[in-house]
């Protein structure tokens, strides 16, 4: 199970993402939300290029836009893993978008959202991003029925190739509930930015 960390909950995103460079995570998980696809805005796309252009870890992308074309194009000089974007009109044409830019492409399913809405992208998705609190702010409780939601993930998983990764309300007790439940990436924010030594929090999320 690999781990990325979110920096969303920050008040000093420069210093936190010098901290996850620094620390062992795998990825930075970088949210980006425009204040129109949630009611909450977080960037300046200039200024999130600025902040990330330097970032020694690969950057594991998650737009919380209503248009993410107009901002992929800026990503280019950075060190991209992979973009999620959520379910739009156009998903199909943005994931093959990015897949043309060369870099892994997600879909994420909020916790309203059924497997089914999203079936005709599965075989096209790197990553589903599956979100365990509604998306556009972090430090909310993790949302239970999410559970199911992966169990049923998992018994269709084999026939595709995306990973399964899962985002939000991640602490040392949460992160119980997702044993033997075969998430291969686990998104975290508060819980480890929130904190003195981000490496310790981070090894007892990899404990489990
Ligand atoms: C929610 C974001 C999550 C969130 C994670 O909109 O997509 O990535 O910030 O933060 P915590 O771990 O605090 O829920
Ligand atoms: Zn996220």
């Amino acid at each position: 199970m690999k781990i990325a960390v979110s920096y969303l909950s920050s008040n000093n995103y420069l210093d936190c993402i010098k901290k996850i460079n620094e620390s062992n995570a795998d990825f930075i998980h970088v949210d980006l939300c425009d204040g129109k696809y949630v009611n909450t805005k977080n960037f300046e796309i200039k200024d999130t290029i600025k902040l990330l252009k330097n970032s020694q870890k690969p950057l594991n992308i998650h737009l919380m836009v209503a248009n993410p074309k107009k901002i992929i194009k800026y990503f280019k000089n950075l060190n991209v893993e992979s973009i999620t974007i959520h379910n739009l009109s156009n998903s199909k044409k943005i994931l093959n978008y990015i897949k043309k830019k060369g870099y892994k492409c997600g879909i994420a399913l909020n916790p309203n959202e059924n497997i089914d809405l999203i079936k005709d992208y599965l075989n096209l998705i790197d990553e589903l991003l599956i979100m365990s609190v509604v998306p556009g702010k972090g430090g909310q409780s993790f949302i239970n029925n999410t559970l199911e939601k992966i169990d049923n993930i998992n018994s269709i998983k084999n026939s595709y190739h995306f990973i399964t990764a899962i985002d939000g309300g991640i602490n040392n007790e949460t992160i119980k509930l997702l044993k033997d439940k075969n998430i291969d990436l686990v998104i975290s924010g508060s819980y480890i930015t929130n904190s003195k030594d981000y490496n310790e929090t981070i090894n007892k999320l990899k404990k489990i």
